[in-house]
């Protein structure tokens, strides 16, 4: 009995230990501008309903620089989460994709785009944003928040599926509340896709 206590506070300090370290490293993390953006023309490109994804694509635009853009709908979803969730369900089912505002993408070389999670896939708005646009020679960096759970090998084939992109980097994930150290957290995929 004495020796496992011993094994589990063993185990609990080096948990705490490797913890505090991760949180040490990623604190003094820097942005050194990544090979694959040096002399690139960037675009952020972003959907936002309810802040979030926003919140997280002002900061790669800020990180980053180039410019930022958010995809806007011809006809908004209604304000109300569960009327809108259920207009979301019904428009999966069928197919449809919203009709979204024109984004001139032809000048730009890298685009980071990012979209709430929706049922377990990237949200209708950026479907729309994909499927109308001509990404030839593009590089796309998908980037997403979510409350929990994403169909991550989906997404990735899906957007495979609506852009035919050749050149996509890594997505990054994000928690939709208490986002701790978001822009270290950007910073590091950033420096590693
Ligand atoms: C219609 C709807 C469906 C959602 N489905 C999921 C889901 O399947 N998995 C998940 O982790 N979060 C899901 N969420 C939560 C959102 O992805 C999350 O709150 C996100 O950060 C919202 O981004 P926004 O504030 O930019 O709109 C859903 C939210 C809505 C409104």
């Amino acid at each position: 009995m004495k020796f496992l206590l011993i094994v589990i506070f063993i185990l609990l300090f080096t948990l705490f230990i490797v913890a505090i370290y991760k949180i040490y490293e990623l604190k003094n993390i820097q942005y050194n501008k990544p090979e694959y953006l040096i002399d690139k023309k960037i675009l952020t490109v972003y959907y936002s309903n309810n802040g979030n994804t926003k919140n997280v694509a002002e900061n790669i635009n800020y990180i980053v620089g180039g410019d930022i853009k958010k995809i806007e709908l011809v006809e908004n979803y209604p304000n109300n989460i569960f009327t809108m969730s259920m207009q979301v369900r019904k428009q999966i089912k069928e197919g449809f994709l919203p009709q979204i505002k024109n984004i001139d993408i032809s000048n730009y070389d890298i685009i980071f785009v990012g979209s709430p999670i929706w049922n377990f896939s990237m949200s209708l708005p950026m479907k729309a944003f994909l499927k109308s646009n001509n990404f030839e020679n593009k590089t796309l960096i998908p980037f997403f928040t979510c409350s929990g759970i994403a169909n991550k090998n989906g997404i990735v084939e899906e957007i495979k599926e609506l852009t035919n992109i050749k050149d996509m980097k890594k997505s990054l994930y994000m928690f939709e509340n208490g986002i701790w150290l978001v822009k270290q957290q950007i910073i590091k995929w950033i420096n590693n896709i």
